[in-house]
């Protein structure tokens, strides 16, 4: 068992949730600008792949350096173990950025790193001739901050967001790894009801389920290290074997997921079918002002439209009005909203009780929240 540095990338602005993802699988860490950075062996990256909800991409950390000069680059880049991890015949493309640095060419980086593992594991293996690159694929990127070079390999493959489920998907899906954010900065808990009123594709209610569930989300998808020798397969085996146990399907759940569009809905219920949730989650077709329930100290999460393109704004502005006076009924429900719309709260007709900027892809939004009250203990001897 080895010792690695391992980052979990971050989308800005979510650090610290994917941190407490990282620290409730038992891994102390640090968080630096979209990154949280942790110490641990093959299993750990096997399970951060498995676990982690909200990072982007899992990373080994091969090396760190200054590198003022190509001379510096390629030395420090050969100096580090890279047959500790490559095969002899691994197939390795590095990919570069390089952020207010004297190294700005990244073409120029990116090969010369190439040439510098080339070398080294040229060298390791004894080969006289080129190396083939026909065997496993391991990405390698070369990233330069400020004189610093970091070189890292990717892990995943695919980004984590991609969990395999979503075969469907309506115009502005939103990421898995942002929609379980959000429901990470609610007081839910799967005890209580849950509605994504504007679920497109069903992501929310999907990723809900799947929290409520404790159901990993790389449960049904493979990632790229499973096909380095240097991570035993039995290590994926087991990681795996543990999501199985920790899984728990008897959790009921109230889940819904509504949406004005009914082609969305087939699309949603598809979705969930894929990601071995059967109907668990009750998606129906309908305008989020004709929202009514019974169910108490419910959480509505939703990703409304934001109405950015011209001439959409004042029938969005309407449904925020509508909006606010449906949910203005359910007084123990708590509400968050993702929109970048900047007077969300004067339609919605009362202001967030706490708003949080956040990033969907490139469009800066703001999480507004409406906290409902707690939902009273539960006596020990009931139920
Ligand atoms: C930004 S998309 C949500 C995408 C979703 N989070 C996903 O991951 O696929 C907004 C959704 O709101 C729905 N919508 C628009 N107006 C609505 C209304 N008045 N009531 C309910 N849904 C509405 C649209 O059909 C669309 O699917």
């Amino acid at each position: 068992m080895g010792t690695y540095t391992i980052i979990a990338t971050s989308a800005m602005g979510l650090e610290a949730i994917v941190a407490r993802e990282v620290k409730d699988l038992g891994y102390d860490c640090r968080v630096e600008n979209g990154k949280v950075i942790f110490k641990g062996d093959e299993t750990a990256i096997a399970r951060a792949n498995m676990w982690l909800r909200t990072a982007d991409r899992i990373k080994i950390l091969v090396g760190e350096f200054k590198a003022y000069s190509f001379d510096e680059l390629f030395e420090n880049t050969k100096k580090l173990p890279w047959e500790n991890y490559l095969p002899e015949d691994a197939e390795f493309p590095v990919q570069g950025k390089s952020v207010k640095s004297k190294l700005y060419s990244v073409p120029d980086c990116q090969a010369i790193v190439k040439k510098a593992i080339v070398e080294r594991v040229r060298k390791a293996y004894k080969r006289t001739s080129w190396l083939d690159e026909t065997g496993p694929l391991f990405k390698i990127e070369v990233a330069i901050l400020k004189d610093t070079a970091s070189i890292t390999l990717d892990t995943s493959g695919q980004g984590l967001h991609k969990r395999g489920y979503r075969i469907g998907q309506g115009e502005a899906p939103l990421k898995e790894t942002l929609a379980a954010a959000l429901i990470k900065l609610t007081t839910w808990n799967p005890e209580r009801p849950f509605l994504d009123p504007f679920c497109g594709s069903g992501t929310i209610p999907i990723e809900a389920a799947m929290i409520g569930q404790n159901i990993a989300p790389g449960f049904n998808r493979e990632f790229l290290s499973e096909n380095w020798s240097f991570i035993a397969k039995d290590i994926w085996d087991k990681v795996r074997m543990e999501a199985e146990d920790l899984a728990n399907y008897d959790q009921p759940l109230e889940i819904f997921g509504t949406d004005i569009d009914h082609r969305m809905i087939n699309i949603s219920k598809e979705n969930a079918l894929e990601a071995g949730l059967g109907d668990l989650v009750k998606f129906k077709q309908m305008q989020v002002k004709d929202f009514v329930t019974d169910l108490e100290y419910g959480v509505v999460v939703g990703n409304p439209p934001y109405g950015e393109r011209l001439g959409e704004r004042p029938e969005v502005e309407k449904m925020y009005k509508e909006m606010g006076q449906a949910f203005n009924k359910l007084d123990t429900w708590s509400v968050y909203m993702l929109t970048s719309h900047e007077d969300f709260e004067q339609f919605y007709g009362k202001p967030a009780t706490k708003k949080r900027k956040l990033f969907n892809g490139f469009i800066r939004t703001d999480y507004y929240q409406y906290f409902g009250p707690r939902p009273p203990r539960k006596d020990k001897h009931e139920a």
